[in-house]
């Protein structure tokens, strides 16, 4: 079990002791259901999506081939070579039958291929193996579609597909022909179904006949992607995501939009198009941490800008794409572009708006409509740089500003306050953004559980008017930020529901807010903790996404004051509480926070209605063990737990259970 942290621990028994004698009483929390205080927007809580510990390759990127165009730095990383022993061979050691073979000057998207000599083989003697992303995760019954590009001058090959487990037994399999030959490459495909489920598979190619083949694009999915759309993502990943209802996603991140150096940098116009044009780049979480080095983590871009916008209709969520703003990574390189060559950066920002709003006579709407997706994806937002700061951030913010809003005035744009919400770096910027009637400000909180206990405060002071906020970065650390010691357990998932009390309270201020990270493969990880974890074939939500998906899933429209003796409801006794009515349900939504290790009695005492239903809904997340963490084999050891209150008048009691978080749903008549 962790340890836990002193000034926590010294927190916890203040409070247990504390509420002993508050145990007894009963706490009037008054709720004013008929005196609105502000309307909660719809993005309010979202989802933020970064291509970081295998997001997006080896994550919701359905592809089960690692490194299928042979561009990773080792072209031949994550295959291996099967050959028969040549002894008494004196070239044996010099002649390899697999040849990497490079042409940039044809290819510069995707300049490598391999070409493979085989020499009046049978099967079993001549192969390649391919390992996966921490081998492949294979499911019985399923159908798996393969495929490959190739070319060749003549005929005479025949392809053997088949997984194996670890031990080389059969999982299934098939057998391709090619029977084109010239100078063009040309598609083959074949499908099989996988007789047993297996977590770490591999897929063997053999090679029979005789003849030379170029192959690339080597490539193995599952049928069930979601939509079973082919080529797709993981279903069982964006079912989670699609669970939330999500207001907005955030896409591509994070720092991967900033890159290493710029030329690391993500840029949306090269994740458009045919899957083999897109040019592969290193992931930068690859060589981010020493202490969690990845050096299979590159960044193919199967998954890009017309997929995460897709993505987001499908789930109902804005999109809410981020651009580089001529700023690498300020924690790396720090290169940035002089302000005399911003303009293509400018450029691709006003082009992605056309990308996904502009109709067919347009040049970014005509790719759009052309890759399958007529109709706008009617982008509202978009931000300007991630985690940038100092007065070169601001400089281009200006640039990007003017150019975007004289083009499209209603156009939202999200600007960066650094990397924590306070100190100088964020109090400059917010200054000058607020200064600069930014319309959104993104804050980020990587903060300790008794950081976000103690500010559930933090916007009731804020402006009304003028900038809005985005909490568009999030988590709870049970150790520290970036300490692979972090955990997704009940009392960082408690401490971020008792925050967003306030983040809801403040709905005027606060239009939006995201966790993140978004997503963490168990063996594949840089950075903890993170709201889903994965392996090759399951998936779970920690208490942190159901603490999310709560508050998704009962949003409401508009804010009521609840309050304890006139006062806001944070962090008295350890409670916590907001309340908002849903307009279209005509629901009261109440959301109740006890962070003690005591029940607290409370009398919610309902105002400006004429009565309540007799029947509410409840919801509640509770757990005695602080500690307590959800996994691959218990994936719902903490989470929500449905029942029915039931609700006699307009006063009503409810018992928050120590340790717990309830939502209440009742309506009004
Ligand atoms: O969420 C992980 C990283 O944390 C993001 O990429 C970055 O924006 C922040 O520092």
């Amino acid at each position: 079990m962790m340890k836990l942290n002193k000034y926590l621990l010294a927190l916890l028994i203040c409070a247990a002791v504390i509420n002993l004698s508050f145990a007894q009483t009963k706490k009037l929390l008054t709720i004013k259901a008929n005196q609105p205080v502000a309307d909660i927007q719809p993005t309010m809580w979202g989802i933020f999506f970064e291509d970081i510990n295998l997001g997006a390759d080896g994550g919701i990127y359905a592809e089960l081939v690692k490194n299928r165009s042979f561009e990773f730095f080792k072209p031949l990383m994550g295959w291996t070579v099967k050959q028969p022993l040549r002894v008494n061979d004196p070239m044996a050691a010099l002649t390899s039958p697999v040849l990497v073979v490079n042409r940039k000057e044809a290819n510069t998207a995707n300049p490598r291929f391999i070409r493979v000599t085989v020499d009046h083989m049978a099967k079993g003697n001549l192969g390649l193996t391919n390992e996966g992303f921490r081998g492949m995760g294979i499911k019985k019954d399923l159908r798996y579609d393969f495929s490959l590009m190739y070319r060749q001058v003549a005929t005479g090959i025949k392809l053997h597909v088949e997984l194996v487990d670890s031990n080389g037994k059969f999982l299934g399999g098939t057998t391709v022909t090619p029977n084109e030959t010239g100078e063009e490459w040309h598609k083959i495909a074949a499908s099989f179904t996988a007789n047993e489920t297996v977590l770490k598979a591999k897929m063997n190619l053999w090679f029979e006949g005789n003849g030379v083949i170029d192959l690339d694009m080597i490539s193995l999915f599952p049928e069930d992607t979601w939509k079973k759309r082919p080529g797709g993502m993981r279903a069982d990943m964006i079912q989670l995501l699609a669970d939330m209802k999500p207001g907005f996603i955030r896409f591509p991140g994070g720092c991967i939009v900033e890159g290493f150096d710029l030329s690391n940098r993500y840029q949306w116009k090269k994740t458009i198009g045919p899957v083999e044009e897109r040019q592969l780049i290193i992931n930068r979480w690859n060589i981010e941490f020493a202490h969690r080095p990845t050096p299979d983590y590159f960044q193919t871009f199967g998954l890009g800008f017309f997929e995460y916008f897709q993505l987001a209709e499908d789930i109902g969520a804005e999109p809410l794409p981020i651009l580089n703003c001529g700023m690498a990574c300020q924690f790396n390189s720090a290169e940035v572009v002089p302000v005399g060559d911003i303009a293509p950066y400018v450029q691709d920002a006003l082009d992605l708006i056309e990308f996904a709003n502009g109709d067919a006579t347009t040049k970014w709407g005509k790719v759009r409509a052309d890759m399958g997706h007529p109709a706008p994806f009617n982008l509202k937002m978009m931000g300007v740089g991630n985690e940038n700061w100092g007065p070169q951030y601001i400089e281009r913010v200006k640039i990007f500003t003017k150019a975007i809003k004289s083009k499209y005035p209603d156009f939202k744009l999200v600007n960066s306050s650094g990397i924590a919400p306070n100190g100088d770096m964020f109090d400059y910027l917010n200054k000058e953004l607020r200064g600069m009637k930014a319309d959104i400000i993104d804050e980020h909180y990587y903060q300790k559980p008794e950081w976000f206990f103690a500010n559930a405060k933090r916007y009731d002071n804020y402006p009304r008017d003028g900038s809005k906020v985005f909490g568009g970065e999030y988590a709870a650390q049970s150790d520290h930020t970036v300490s692979v010691n972090n955990k997704n357990c009940w009392i960082t998932a408690l401490s971020e529901a008792a925050f967003m009390t306030g983040l809801e309270r403040n709905a005027g201020v606060v239009s939006m807010a995201s966790y993140a990270p978004l997503f963490a493969h168990a063996e594949g990880w840089q950075w903890t903790p993170d709201l889903i974890w994965v392996n090759n074939l399951h998936s779970y939500g920690t208490p942190d996404y159901y603490v999310q998906k709560m508050y998704a899933n009962n949003k409401g429209s508009k804010v009521v004051p609840i309050t304890l003796n006139n006062d806001v409801v944070a962090g008295q006794d350890s409670l916590y509480a907001s309340a908002c009515i849903d307009a279209v349900t005509n629901e009261l939504i109440v959301k109740i926070v006890n962070a003690s290790a005591t029940e607290q009695s409370t009398l919610l005492s309902v105002e400006g209605v004429k009565k309540l239903d007799a029947t509410g809904k409840l919801l509640v997340m509770q757990s005695n063990d602080l500690y307590a963490v959800n996994s691959f084999e218990q994936p719902q050891n903490i989470s929500p737990k449905e029942s029915t209150i039931s609700i006699k008048s307009k006063k009503f009691d409810y018992k928050a259970a120590p340790y717990s978080f309830t939502v209440i749903r009742v309506k009004l008549q």
